[in-house]
């Protein structure tokens, strides 16, 4: 692997015409380092690159993939649709398989029953909180415009999403467009499900309620990832803390948009993340594996009672929000095929079992590296905090010795995680935990 990096920076070097992507999530100066992989194929939890070595996708290609790459049934009903029809607009349109979809999400987000199509989560959680605010306008209640999300959320990086999310790296340039929103502080963390705080969080909950209460009255919208932070350091919460949240939020007439992009369908255990408590929420916001990472699509599902409030003239009611792509048939039967094998596979029941294995592998690294500290996990996604002196970049160090050793390991920061396809073989895992050991060691040294 170490000789494929060093031929992708000689060719990059003598190829002129290559160097034309700006690529997202990256400084692009770090590909002087380590150039970008040259990916001819990809199956299972492999990514095959152009001189036949692979790489084991350990965090699914950014958690869109529960199945892996290359999933045969999924790829089967994208080339049943290409022969019937590639895109059609959906305004003014109907067709099976967009139907099937929305019918199927209402099962699954019951009893949340309307499913408004988009291309990336970030327009799903746009959706939402236009959803939301919209709602207050037509119901006359124009103090309530404020969002409020918890310390450490992320909920994308269009200017709507960005201003309810917790990432200073990422907003820090941008802070004049962003709308004022209240962030949640003293959220309690959990180790897993194992943990007491998981059932029992009354005190963090206690100590949270004056933040709120200050805000609540102007509050439209609390919006949440559930039980499972990812890109603010795959954290995990407690679900008692998430359910007295929600409560809450009924109670003072407040919408609950929870967020699943990257929690939802059987990653945590649960086919919805929020399916830990027995809350309802008013807006459910889902993407990356709901077409199993074949194409973009996402969706923000929520109540007949939320899509009344916008039902019928005068025309101010119209929930006028547009994607040229949504609906998309044939990510359309992508999310069929992949929604189908969710529910029958039981990737949730699947995802939960997994857990123990994963952690065990985990824990395994730690005791062997003595470099990993607050290690934690749920359903099939484990991470762990490389212990660091303050301002290294160790997470970055480690990505690049884990490609070395054929792993995309691809840190948070010093969060090293694992959220593989759910389900992924014994051998597989336990390659994964020599690659990471390795990786980590070879920073150590
Ligand atoms: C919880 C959550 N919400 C929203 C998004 C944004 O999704 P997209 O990158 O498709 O816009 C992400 C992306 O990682 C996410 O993890």
């Amino acid at each position: 692997m170490a000789h494929v990096i060093e031929n992708i920076k000689q060719s990059l070097l003598e190829d002129e015409s290559s160097g034309s992507i700006w690529y997202p999530c990256t400084q692009m100066q770090d590909h002087e380092q380590m150039p970008p992989l040259p990916v001819v194929g990809a199956k299972g939890a492999y990514i095959e690159l152009a001189d036949g070595s692979k790489v084991i996708d350990v965090i699914s290609s950014w958690w869109t993939k529960p199945f892996g790459h290359g999933q045969p049934e999924i790829k089967a009903a994208l080339q049943r649709q290409l022969e019937q029809f590639e895109h059609v607009m959906l305004p003014g349109t109907s067709s099976e398989v967009v139907e099937n979809v929305a019918n199927r999400l209402a099962q699954i987000a019951a009893p949340l029953d309307k499913t408004f199509f988009a291309s990336d989560g970030c327009c799903a959680v746009e959706i939402a909180m236009k959803m939301s605010l919209h709602v207050r306008m037509v119901q006359g209640q124009p103090k309530r415009t404020r969002f409020l999300a918890l310390e450490n959320s992320y909920h994308g990086e269009t200017l709507g999403a960005l201003a309810v999310s917790d990432c200073d790296r990422f907003r820090q340039a941008y802070e004049t467009l962003l709308a004022p929103v209240t962030f949640l502080t003293g959220i309690p963390y959990v180790t897993g499900v194992d943990d007491p705080l998981w059932h029992n969080a009354t005190d963090a909950w206690q100590a949270c309620l004056p933040q709120l209460e200050e805000v609540a009255e102007d509050l439209t919208a609390i919006i949440v990832e559930p039980i499972m932070q990812g890109a603010g350091g795959m954290l995990i919460y407690s679900a008692d803390f998430l359910r007295s949240l929600c409560v809450w939020a009924k109670d003072h007439g407040i919408h609950v948009i929870c967020d699943e992009i990257a929690s939802g369908f059987g990653r945590t255990g649960k086919m919805l993340a929020y399916q830990h408590t027995d809350i309802t929420p008013d807006f459910v916001c889902l993407s990356k594996a709901i077409t199993g990472g074949y194409l973009p699509m996402s969706v923000t599902q929520t109540s007949t009672e939320i899509y009344d409030v916008l039902y019928g003239h005068p025309f101010h009611r119209s929930f006028l929000h547009s994607n040229t792509f949504a609906g998309n048939p044939l990510a359309a039967a992508c999310a069929g095929a992949a929604l189908n094998l969710l529910v029958q596979g039981q990737y949730d029941v699947k995802a939960e079992r997994m857990q123990s294995k994963l952690m065990g592998f985990l824990q395994g690294v730690a005791d062997k590296t003595g470099q990993l500290s607050n290690l934690r996990g749920i359903g099939a996604m484990v991470a762990a905090d490389l212990k660091v002196e303050s301002g290294e970049r160790r997470g970055w160090a480690v990505y690049q010795q884990a490609l070395k050793q054929g792993l995309m390991l691809r840190p948070i920061g010093n969060t090293l995680y694992w959220f593989p396809p759910i389900g992924l073989s014994s051998v597989v895992l336990n390659s994964i935990a020599k690659k990471t050991e390795a990786a980590i060691l070879a920073v150590a040294s």
